[in-house]
């Protein structure tokens, strides 16, 4: 390792993975970071700070210090010369992690152009050392052992996501052979700290954990169905490894990686040499949640036959599945010095991250009551539950669905928030009245007022804000489950136009 001084380019730091990279590089006191912050880089530094505060640094002291210095910016291109001159090496943690691309979302504009902006940035600042954060799971549906090499040709990628990675990579391959040194790191999935169960988003195996969550709740109140016989297909193979590492124990390897003095380019897989199989993960969310029943399954979503549970499990967890059948090994230096018999993830440590994930309500952020987006700004909740529902109910296909019949509250959150309840009765809509009110509710929606603006203008999937925004469910949580998909479509049949005049009423088809 070397000792001199060392200024550190690092992009993505106030992401899950680039925090730690942060506080890793910064047990290196000859380490400098200057760190890219999305703008306002005042809004960022507060999110910095807590994150770091919690691993225990303080991001003002090391300001003061001279250890950390924010760059405000954001990529691909707002980024100047002068911004990285004189940086002796570029770790490139920013990314985005969303799997399919919409146009909007910034996957492709991040994980492509914002990689083509640094690298050609580093070329004209004379940066020799250029260290990428890609994924393991760039080799897309492959199987078998796969050296740490670049794939020459687009691997048989499952989406997007991966897709850019590859595209990323090849860029940075490129700028390899003609500008410096490229170094490709690989990370599988990530997961929470080893030490504490620790992690600030809620990613991949987490979706999965959150659907066993929400199945384990919904068997709370159940009395018909033994919670130990869900019968649940899961769709995936018994003996095929999830490949998940602790977030601190990668973040560590990647900066060993990204500060040894390297001559050559190269690629690393940061992975799991004694990975759980899912048959494994599979029995600790049994017992974690104390539920069982599942086996695996050799089908594939859609189940044209899927029972009631199934739907529930997979309308939540479906996007992990394509990483429940491969069955991958990796090459990796990295992890050839752990001691033989220490596995990076077993029951216990997997256990030690639910309770965090649990204790932490799924990593979820408290609503900024005076922050709210614009578009936000004049729906009335009042309005949709009270006006707006009584109106377009009795056209849509929640009318149509005779076995509803329920009393229903909705609790929105923030500063414009209420809550309402409506009793729906075979289908159809008869009442709806602001709190308090004499109807018992059976089970509630509680979301913020945010979220609620983006459910209504389907600019965010219902399920979404159950898993990544502020959406909870209270009561009888099955007979909740059952009513997502409906509400979904209705949602899908009548849009509010954008939160913006929806208290005038001008919405999208809400006439019969
Ligand atoms: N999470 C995993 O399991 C996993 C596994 C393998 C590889 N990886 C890779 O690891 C890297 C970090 O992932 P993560 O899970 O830490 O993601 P994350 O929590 O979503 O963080 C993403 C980071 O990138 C920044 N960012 C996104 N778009 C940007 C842009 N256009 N300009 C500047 N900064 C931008 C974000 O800034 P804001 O905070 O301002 O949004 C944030 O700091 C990614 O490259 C990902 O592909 C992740």
């Amino acid at each position: 390792m070397t000792r001199g001084p060392i200024e550190v380019f690092l992009t993505g730091a106030t992401g899950f993975l680039g925090h730690y990279l942060l506080a890793e590089l910064l047990t290196h006191p000859h380490v400098r970071c200057r760190v890219l912050l999305r703008p306002p880089v005042s809004d960022s530094s507060v999110r910095l700070e807590r994150l770091l505060a919690d691993l225990g640094l303080n991001l003002s002291e090391l300001i003061a210090d001279g250890r950390v210095v924010p760059v405000e910016g954001v990529l691909p291109d707002s980024l100047k010369r002068s911004d990285v001159s004189g940086v002796d090496l570029v770790l490139h943690a920013a990314g985005n992690t969303t799997f399919h691309a919409n146009g909007s979302n910034g996957l492709e504009t991040t994980n492509i152009e914002g990689t083509r902006g640094l690298l050609s940035l580093a070329a004209e600042a004379k940066i020799r050392r250029f260290v990428f954060v890609s994924t393991a799971y760039v080799c897309g549906e492959q199987a078998g052992h796969l050296p740490e090499s670049f794939f020459d040709r687009l691997p048989p990628v499952r989406n997007d996501y991966e897709r850019s990675k590859w595209e990323a990579e090849r860029l940075v391959r490129d700028w390899g052979e003609r500008s410096g040194v490229a170094t490709i790191c690989r990370p599988s999935i990530l997961f929470g700290d080893s030490r504490t169960g620790r992690a600030s988003a809620m990613k991949g195996l987490y979706l999965v954990a959150k659907a066993t969550e929400i199945l384990a709740r919904a068997m709370d109140d159940n009395r018909d169905t033994d919670r130990h016989e869900i019968a649940l297909r899961i769709l995936g193979c018994r003996d095929a490894t999830c490949n998940v590492v602790p977030i601190d124990w990668a973040a560590r390897q990647m900066t060993d990686i990204a500060l040894n003095p390297a001559t050559e380019s190269s690629v690393h897989h940061v992975t799991n040499p004694d990975p759980p199989t899912h048959q494994e993960v599979k029995g600790w969310l049994e017992e974690y949640f104390d539920i069982a029943g599942g086996r695996f399954s050799d089908e594939t979503w859609p189940l044209t036959d899927a029972n009631h549970y199934e739907e529930l499990f997979y309308a939540l967890g479906n996007v992990c599945l394509d990483y429940f059948r491969n069955g991958l090994t990796f090459e990796s230096r990295c992890a050839a010095d752990l001691p033989p018999g220490r596995r990076l993830i077993d029951g216990a440590s997997f256990a030690r991250c639910m309770k965090y994930a649990q204790a932490t309500n799924w990593c979820r952020t408290p609503l900024v009551e005076h922050d709210l987006p614009p578009q936000a700004s004049r729906l009335d909740p009042a309005w949709y539950f009270e006006s707006f529902l009584p109106e377009a109910v009795p056209c849509s296909v929640v009318a149509k669905v005779e076995a509803l019949t329920a009393v229903v509250q909705y609790t929105i959150t923030g500063p414009v928030g209420g809550s309402w309840v409506s009793r729906f009765d075979r289908g159809l809509l008869t009442e709806t009245h602001a709190m308090p009110t004499a109807l018992k509710p059976e089970f509630e929606y509680r979301l913020s007022y945010e979220d609620l603006v983006e459910v209504v203008s389907c600019r965010k999937p219902l399920q979404d804000v159950f898993f990544h925004g502020s959406a909870e469910m209270f009561g009888d949580v099955e007979r909740a489950l059952k009513m997502v998909p409906i509400i979904g479509e209705f949602l899908k049949e009548f849009p509010v136009a954008g939160g913006g005049d929806c208290a005038a009423g001008s919405r999208a088809g809400a006439t019969c």
